[in-house]
């Protein structure tokens, strides 16, 4: 899958502007503030069909303006596709594929499929099981279409059971009830767990790999899927779910209490671990960095294996975070991989990718110059 060509108007700093990117590598070069990750951002949201930053929705129209639009052609398989965006205050947002309009945003989700870097993105290592269980939910949507359905299905049973959990007491009703909720807590909670183990089981084989090279083969990279039930590698799924049913019976009393439901995916976390030793707490910034990059470097191969195709790689102002040998290993491994780099300063990076096949771009206050020589 290659993107072809983008056409941005009136989102966020950008009143209109236009880029036909290069098969290969494009770097986007421009001062602080001028626009480089909204132009990221821009992408993303055609890909997954909302942003990766806190903002609303309305936040991403100009500030002058009522409506914003991204167009995004793209080639895939042997096909041209268009995918527009229309995004205008208080309005539900439109998404057309080659014209025609959808009818959930969620079934864009795997037409245009990105990895993204960002420096932002140290909170999957350093912040709370929220951070990583929300990295794996959006790359597993990517490429599976049901987890996606499975995730919204499974928070509405956990919110609908916690509200019975609260008032199960006060009404008699919730003692028939609960197991039918119990039934869903398990079944779709199980399913969603081996959705994710499988993936960082997969995404562990490349980023072992990945991660030694980074380190100059001195390190060792692991990656579990850590299951609030207990351990459950190599077990089958009703397996699972009796351990699952198990844990909810023996602390029913507990879950009544607190009125929240205790046990299920929407509590686990991936363990990140350098040399045995949990990165998140024992890794150094550099190691925590690396270990990113190896998450996103494993990430673009899983989704080549079940697409047929590599995704756009957009890395986002992460090259000053490397020092030179991490970079070196960086720009080398993605040579065939559509990729969009922003930099403040491109001096570097020229020699880095001296005979890359390349398109240089200048970003400056929303707009964007082809500046390839
Ligand atoms: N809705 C909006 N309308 C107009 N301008 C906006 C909107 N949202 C954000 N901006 C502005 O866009 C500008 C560029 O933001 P962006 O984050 O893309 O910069 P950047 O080039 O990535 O900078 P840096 O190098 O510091 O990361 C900011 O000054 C911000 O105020
Ligand atoms: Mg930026």
């Amino acid at each position: 899958m290659i993107v072809n060509k983008l056409i941005i108007k009136n989102y966020r700093n950008f009143i209109e502007a236009e880029a036909e990117l290069n098969e290969s590598l494009n770097i986007f070069i421009g001062d602080n503030g001028q626009g480089k990750t909204n132009l990221m951002e821009s992408i993303y949201v055609a890909s997954i069909g909302r942003t990766f930053r806190l903002n609303s929705e309305s936040e991403l129209i100009n500030f002058n303006e009522k409506k914003s639009r991204i167009e995004i052609h793209i080639r895939k398989n042997n096909y041209n596709i268009k995918i527009e965006i229309i995004l205008e205050k208080n309005k539900k947002k439109i998404v057309l594929i080659n014209g025609v309009k959808l009818e959930k945003t969620s079934e864009m989700i795997g037409i245009l499929n990105n990895v993204i870097f960002t420096p932002d993105d140290m909170k999957i290592i350093k912040g709370s099981p929220i951070e990583r269980r929300r990295f794996v939910n959006i790359d597993i949507s990517q490429i599976k279409p049901k987890y996606k359905y499975l995730l919204s299905k499974y928070k509405k049973v956990t919110t609908e059971r916690n509200i019975i959990l609260k008032n199960y007491y006060t009404k008699y009703e919730n003692k028939d009830i609960i197991s039918i909720w119990n039934d869903y807590l398990v079944n779709i909670g199980t399913e969603i767990t081996f959705y994710r183990n499988e993936f960082i089981n997969n995404l562990k084989k490349y980023a072992v790999n990945i991660y030694s090279k980074i380190s100059g083969n001195k390190e060792e990279f692991d990656l579990l899927y850590s299951s609030n039930i207990g351990n459950i590698n190599n077990l089958t799924k009703d397996e699972v779910k009796s351990i699952f049913y198990k844990k909810i019976k023996d602390n029913f009393e507990n879950e009544i209490t607190r009125g929240t439901s205790m046990f299920g995916p929407h509590k686990d976390d991936i363990l990140i671990k350098i040399d045995g030793k949990e990165c998140k707490y024992f890794g150094s910034q550099g190691q925590q960095r690396s270990a990113i990059l190896a998450l996103k470097l494993a990430e673009i191969e899983i989704i080549k294996d079940e697409t047929g195709s590599y995704p756009i790689l957009l890395l986002d102002d992460v090259l000053s975070e490397l020092d030179n040998k991490r970079k070196k290993y960086l720009i080398k491994h993605i040579e065939g991989i559509q990729t969009i780099i922003t930099t403040t300063d491109d001096h570097e990076l020229s020699i880095l990718t001296e005979n890359f096949n390349k398109k240089n771009f200048y970003i400056n206050r929303g707009k964007i110059r082809n500046i390839t020589n």
